[in-house]
């Protein structure tokens, strides 16, 4: 028998059950629903509203349901709708006549919102967790990295020469600001919600702050209807996974490139790459392209959450029901793809030879050749055209600027002498970018100080 079953005098269609049952997906949030049972029980008993005798054996009949469910021995009920009617159905069963107040001054509408809150809480904490874990490798592979000079793109097209460490530290910081996005959202989601009943709160003198309390919230919210109805916590959790999961994705993608035999700057660790079912040959690189391709589903979780609240009126709905796939996908991919990220990035070798060779073609010194006759008096505007100049000579001629002769240097600038060669010199040209935040190696390791110092290492 259904616990709302007093006003129908048919029983629900198979199909209906079929259809609209939660528990296929909600059975996750047991933990987060018998703990706030438990809690809202406790209070009931304290406020006098149920007696102490019935509040301890409703606690003690959900603890042991919470035991027999962690040995596997609870079947839950498609019937029984959702994890709150299952547990609250297998309660009555247990424990009979106190079982049947828990549910006092109290709605799932508020229950599911306690619930699914603290769920994210912890899914919050297990990623932050993961992140800060990355962060620390990054600052030791830019730490070990820090002269290894690479070249810089833009449009993909050789740009100007940074080193390794510079770009490892560029993700760095990206993942910073993800750490900061997740605990900003954690803000939001600490807000107690039960209370506030099916939307209109309760003539039960409940004393909210209690449980708020006992669960581990800072706060309580301050609006019943809002309360039952807000999901933007869920979308604010789910647009941290998908900010995210754009950073894995980018850093996914130039692995790949840098991965390719026509970069050759990395080799990725045979345990951390797959084969070919038809090519001897392959070593490919799946792991990176996998989470490349998941941060699309991330978004589908997004753009999902995102248009089932586009137009619900006040209060709950059942559409927001929706809300916990989606929540929990996000949630799952991104905790999988930190995971064998990190020890796919850990062991990762760079083939700095490789990377060296790459270094002498694509005139990555051009602007510091134009920055050397500046410094001779030059306006920056002429000197890049008298560089361009040269380096469509140099095209032609299959040089670098570097191989010119100081006859072909002159024939283009008298002001460029002997010292011109040490200038535009690979190694000097990034040892000279000393702008705070740029590439040197002074640079570089200050910003990886500062690194340590924020992770608390
Ligand atoms: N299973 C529901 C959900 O996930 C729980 C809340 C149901 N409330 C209701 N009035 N039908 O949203």
């Amino acid at each position: 028998m259904k616990l709302w079953s007093g006003r129908f005098e048919k029983s629900t269609s198979k199909l209906v059950d079929a259809f609209q049952n939660s528990i296929k997906f909600d059975w996750r949030m047991y933990k987060q629903d018998i703990k706030g049972s438990i809690a809202h029980a406790r209070m009931l008993g304290c406020k006098g509203i149920i007696t102490k005798e019935d509040a301890d054996s409703i606690i003690k009949g959900l603890l042991e349901i919470l035991d027999e469910i962690e040995k596997g021995n609870i079947e839950f009920k498609e019937s029984a709708e959702d994890v709150h009617m299952n547990i609250e159905s297998l309660l009555i069963e247990r424990i009979g006549e106190a079982g049947k107040k828990l549910h006092t001054g109290r709605s799932r509408n508020d229950q599911v919102a306690l619930d699914l809150r603290m769920y994210l809480k912890g899914e919050i904490d297990e990623i932050v967790m993961l992140i800060r874990k990355l962060c620390a490798l990054l600052l030791t592979k830019a730490e070990e990295n820090l002269d290894v000079i690479i070249p810089g793109y833009t449009h993909m097209q050789k740009a100007q020469p940074i080193t390794l460490a510079h770009h490892i530290m560029a993700y760095f910081h990206m993942f910073c600001r993800d750490l900061e996005r997740y605990y900003d959202c954690y803000k939001r989601t600490d807000i107690m919600p039960l209370g506030s009943g099916a939307l209109a709160g309760t003539t039960y003198d409940l004393d909210r702050e209690m449980i708020a309390e006992e669960l581990g919230f800072c706060n309580i919210s301050q609006n019943s209807i809002d309360a039952v109805a807000d999901r933007d916590f869920v979308v604010e959790f789910i647009s941290c996974c998908s900010i995210l999961m754009m950073h894995l994705s980018r850093f996914c993608e130039e692995l790949v490139l840098w991965n390719s035999q026509e970069f050759g700057y990395i080799e990725l660790d045979d345990s951390m790459a797959t084969g070919s079912s038809i090519m001897p040959q392959k070593k490919n690189p799946d792991v990176a392209e996998l989470i490349r391709g998941k941060t699309g589903r991330v978004y589908g979780d997004l753009m999902a959450i995102l248009t089932i609240m586009k137009a619900l009126p006040m209060a709950y709905n059942k559409d927001m029901q929706e809300d916990k796939e989606a929540a929990f996908d996000a949630g799952d991919t991104v905790k999988d793809c930190l995971t064998v990220f990190i020890p796919m990035f850990d062991t990762i070798t760079f083939n700095k030879d490789k990377i060296k060779e790459k270094l002498k073609y694509g005139f990555l010194n051009a602007t510091d050749a134009a920055d050397y006759l500046v410094k001779k008096g030059v306006p920056f505007r002429d000197a890049h055209e008298i560089i361009g100049l040269m380096v469509n000579y140099c095209i032609k001629h299959n040089k670098a600027l570097e191989d010119l002769s100081m006859e072909e240097f002159k024939s283009f600038n008298p002001n460029f002498y002997e010292d011109v060669y040490d200038f535009i010199d690979i190694k000097n040209c990034v040892i000279r970018r000393n702008t705070i935040g740029g590439p040197s190696p002074e640079m570089v390791s200050k910003d990886i100080e500062k690194g340590k110092e924020y992770l608390g290492l």
